[in-house]
């Protein structure tokens, strides 16, 4: 068996962020098509076929592809300036199993297929799970054609440019019909495993979450030569939409709200901007409190612009309800991996997607750190190893 930690080792170099720090690599940016052209490689290495579907996922398939499949991978995209296990390891990890199974001279008996989902982080294009949703159809094409990256390039523009053909996206019954069932290696964006002194765990729920953008806007004008009392500045509301947000987290159980992104335009120093968008991540454990979450801060965003004299306007860019993994699946795969523990998780992944269509489980690996979405994220080579025995083991156990 290569590794994971050897396979990680490989790509180390592919969209290191200088300035960020970390891993900057999204879909179809360079750094994510020499991951997508290595994967290939790899996987060919192995005896895969690779094919690529509607959507942009890449698969590869241990014999014919067919229906019914055992499916293992993630993504091979990053936040900004993000961790290198975050996606990569569970494509690695799948990998990894591959050739443990080899080794031992398995056969498997359904197709088994390795899948590399497309833009899971939303880092370029601001949906996340882009390639599982539109694999599920749980995002219009035409919404997500349309979507634009920071520069204005369009979705269908980066994939005419990557050489797929964007007129083709959207739910996809065929591909669908292949899964037969879904497991999901990740590393661990918590602390659970460290304080329960195990390396390896199962899933049992991610909580609600969704995106949204709050365009305030204003009049820009001169930093020095406008009074105070006649400035409309987009700012002031946005700042304090930024405090309001997490205030709102704290009073609903267990709720989260991030602004991590926040653009003001045109953005100079001397200008009071016309624009700023704030970007809100808002999740909690119930569909409702994330849900109220957002109505308040909403409610707030607008008393708050028009004190200003602003505008605002919101519009939601994603949300996915609370997923519980199948109960049965997860606790069928905590005993057949000597009863890993099972733990929820605040993140989210391509295997929340597909648990509304598929039996779908997730494995997660210790991270020492507890830090992801930064370049601290990490994981220990022994623990990845460990990672792919157990998945291997889920595969050979899910193929009868
Ligand atoms: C993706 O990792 C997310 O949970 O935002
Ligand atoms: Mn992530
Ligand atoms: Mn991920
Ligand atoms: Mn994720």
């Amino acid at each position: 068996m290569v590794s994971p930690g050897a396979l990680l080792a490989a790509i180390d170099g592919v969209g290191a962020d200088r300035r960020r720090g970390g891993f900057s690599r999204h879909v179809f940016d360079d750094a994510e098509r020499q991951l997508r052209e290595w994967f290939v490689e790899q996987a060919e290495r192995r005896g895969l076929q690779v094919t690529t579907d509607r959507n942009a996922n890449i698969w590869a398939w241990w014999g014919e592809p067919g229906d019914d499949a055992v499916v293992t991978g993630s993504h091979l995209d990053s936040v900004p300036g993000g961790g290198a296990f975050d996606g990569p390891l569970g494509v690695v990890s799948a990998l990894s199993a591959v050739d443990l199974l080899q080794e031992r001279g398995f056969r498997p008996r359904r197709p088994l297929a390795v899948v590399v989902f497309a833009e899971e982080e939303g880092g370029r294009f601001g949906v996340p799970c882009l390639g599982s949703r539109l694999l599920a159809g749980t995002i219009d094409a035409d919404r997500a054609r349309a979507l634009r990256d920071p520069s204005g390039v369009t979705f269908a523009e980066a994939m005419s440019a990557a050489g797929a053909d964007p007129s083709r996206v959207g739910r996809d019954e065929e591909a669908l019909r292949r899964i037969g069932q879904f497991v999901e290696l990740h590393v661990e964006q918590g602390r659970g495993l460290i304080d329960l002194d195990r390396p390896v765990a199962v899933a049992s729920s991610i909580l609600s979450h969704g995106r949204w953008r709050f365009r305030f806007s204003g009049q820009g004008n001169h930093a020095g030569a406008t009074l105070l009392a006649d400035r409309r500045d987009p700012m002031l509301p946005a700042a304090e939409l930024v405090v309001a947000a997490r205030r709102a987290a704290g009073s609903v159980a267990d709720g989260r709200a991030t602004v991590g992104r926040l653009v003001p335009t045109p953005g100079g120093t001397n200008v009071i901007a016309s624009t700023v968008d704030v970007w809100l991540d808002a999740r909690s454990p119930q569909d409702a409190d994330t849900r109220s979450m957002v109505a308040d801060l909403t409610g707030a965003a607008r008393e708050l612009a028009a004190a200003e004299g602003c505008e605002v306007e919101v519009v939601e860019e994603s949300y996915g309800d609370t997923v519980h993994f199948d109960p049965a699946f997860r606790d069928r795969l905590s005993g057949l991996l000597d009863g890993a523990p099972v733990l929820a998780t605040g993140a989210g992944h391509d295997a929340g997607i597909l648990a509304a269509e598929v039996p779908t489980a997730m494995l997660f690996v210790r991270n020492p750190t507890g830090i992801s979405h930064a370049p601290e994220e990490h994981a220990e080579d022994d623990d990845c190893t460990e990672g792919a025995h157990a998945l291997a083991r889920v595969l050979e156990h899910l193929d009868h």
